[in-house]
C-alpha cells in the first residue's frame, strides 16, 4: 500500500478490550508516537492506565462505539469476544482491522474448525453438538476420551470438559446450560506450540518462531523460544498461520495454537486475531515484538522484523506470584512486566516475566 495511506505519528488508535493486551499495544504505540483510546465496559483498568482516552461503555452500546468511532483514526482489538453487530457499526464509520469476518470466524470453534478443514489444514476430529442424542452420537462416532467445549466465549479451559471412558455424557451436557457445543476428539500431544503472524495492509507478513506453551490448571504458564521442533515442522506451523492470515485477508495479528501429535503431525487447536498470552515472549527476544508488530499493522507502516535474537522463557505471574517480584528484580537476565492490576486474585494474570539468553550469533 503507499506510504500516504498510513497513519501519521500524532494519529489515535482505538483499542476494544481493557485488559493487559491493550496495556501493551498502548506502549508500543506511544512509542510510535500514536494516542491511544480505550474501549471497554469495566472502566479504568491496565490498558486505560497508560491511554490517552478511554470510553466506559457496553460493546452493544451503539451510541458509544458511534462516538468512539469518530474520536478515532483506525480500530483494533485486545479482546474478541465482541458482538459481530458491534463490529459492524464501528466498520461504517472508521477502518476496523481486523474486520469482523475475522471475528466471525474466530468467535465461534465450528465456524473456525470449518476454516481450517475447508483450507486443508487438519484440527483433531470433531462434531458440532447441540442436544444430549447428538452428543451421545458424536461419542460413539469419535469415541473416548473426547473434550466437549462450549462453541462459544471460552477461555484458560473455561466452558470444556473431557469426557473419559467412565464419564458421565449427560452430566457433561447438563454442565453447559444449553450452550451450543463442539465435541473434540482427545489429541494426545506430545507437545503444544503456537505461532503468530503479522500481515500488513499490503499483504505482507512476518512470523514470528514457533514457541512451545505449557499449562497449569489450563492457564498458559511457560512459553518456550524457540519450540525444539525439527525445523520443517516449525515451518510448516508458520505456513498454516501465513494461510490463514491471508484466507482472513487479515490486517493485524493471528495467533495459531497447534497441537504436535506423538506421530509429528501439527494439527490446530484455535486461533486469536490479536496479540497472544504466548507471545510476549517477543518483548524481549525479537527485534520487533509483537504488540508493536500490531500498530504497525493496522496503522500501515511496515513490518518490522521477527527476527529472534535471543532464547526465551515467558513464565506468567498468577494471582500470588506477584509476591515473587521483589526477587524477580533482583534476577539479572529476568525481563519483568506488570499490568497495573491492584487485587492478586487466584488464577488472575498480573504480569509475565521474560528470561532470556542471548544467542552467541553477533
Ligand atoms: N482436543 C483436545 N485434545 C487434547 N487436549 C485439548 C483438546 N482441546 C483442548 N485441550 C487442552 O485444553 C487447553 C485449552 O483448550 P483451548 O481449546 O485452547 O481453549 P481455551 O480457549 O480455553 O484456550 C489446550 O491448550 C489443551 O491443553
Ligand atoms: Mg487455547
Amino acid at each position: 500500500m503507499p506510504a500516504e495511506r498510513a497513519l501519521p505519528a500524532g494519529g489515535t488508535i482505538g483499542i476494544i478490550g481493557g485488559g493487559q493486551l491493550g496495556r501493551m499495544t498502548a506502549l508500543a504505540a506511544a512509542r510510535l508516537g500514536y494516542r491511544c483510546h480505550v474501549y471497554c465496559p469495566e472502566g479504568e483498568g491496565p490498558a486505560s492506565q497508560v491511554a490517552a482516552a478511554l470510553t466506559t461503555a457496553a460493546y452493544e452500546d451503539e451510541a458509544a462505539l458511534a462516538a468512539f468511532a469518530a474520536a478515532v483514526d483506525v480500530v483494533t482489538f485486545e479482546f474478541e469476544n465482541i458482538p459481530a453487530a458491534s463490529v459492524r457499526v464501528l466498520e461504517r464509520l472508521v477502518p476496523v482491522r481486523p474486520g469482523w469476518r475475522v471475528l466471525d470466524t474466530a468467535q465461534d470453534r465450528v465456524v473456525e474448525k470449518r476454516f481450517f478443514n475447508g483450507l486443508g489444514i487438519a484440527t483433531a476430529p470433531w462434531r458440532a453438538v447441540n442436544s444430549l442424542a447428538g452428543l451421545n452420537q458424536a461419542l460413539a462416532e469419535l469415541g473416548r476420551p473426547a473434550v466437549l467445549k462450549t462453541t462459544r466465549f471460552g477461555y484458560d479451559g473455561k466452558g470444556q470438559s473431557k469426557i473419559g471412558a467412565d464419564d458421565d455424557a449427560a452430566q457433561a451436557w447438563r454442565a453447559l446450560n444449553g450452550a451450543p457445543a463442539i465435541l473434540e476428539g482427545f489429541v494426545d500431544f506430545e507437545r503444544e506450540v503456537s505461532v503468530i503472524v503479522a500481515r500488513g495492509q499490503d499483504g505482507a507478513t512476518a512470523c514470528f518462531d514457533v514457541v512451545e506453551n505449557r499449562h497449569k490448571n489450563h492457564i498458559l504458564d511457560v512459553t518456550l523460544a524457540p519450540a525444539a521442533l525439527p525445523a520443517a515442522l516449525a515451518g510448516e506451523a508458520q505456513a498454516i498461520a501465513a494461510a490463514a492470515a491471508r484466507a482472513l485477508d487479515l490486517v493485524g495479528l493471528l495467533a495459531v495454537e497447534l497441537f504436535v501429535s506423538r506421530d509429528g503431525r501439527l494439527l490446530v487447536n484455535e486461533m486469536a486475531p490479536r496479540p497472544h498470552n504466548s507471545g510476549h515472549w517477543t518483548m524481549n527476544a525479537c527485534q520487533t515484538d509483537q504488540f508493536e508488530q500490531l500498530v504497525r499493522a493496522v496503522c500501515g507502516l511496515p513490518l518490522g522484523s521477527p527476527a529472534r535474537f535471543a532464547d526465551a522463557e515467558m513464565t506468567n505471574l498468577i494471582g500470588d506470584d506477584i509476591l515473587t517480584v521483589p526477587a524477580l528484580l533482583a534476577e539479572p537476565g529476568a525481563h519483568l512486566h506488570l499490568y497495573g492490576k491492584a487485587e492478586a486474585r487466584p488464577g488472575r494474570k498480573m504480569g509475565h516475566v521474560n528470561r532470556i539468553r542471548p544467542l552467541s550469533s553477533f
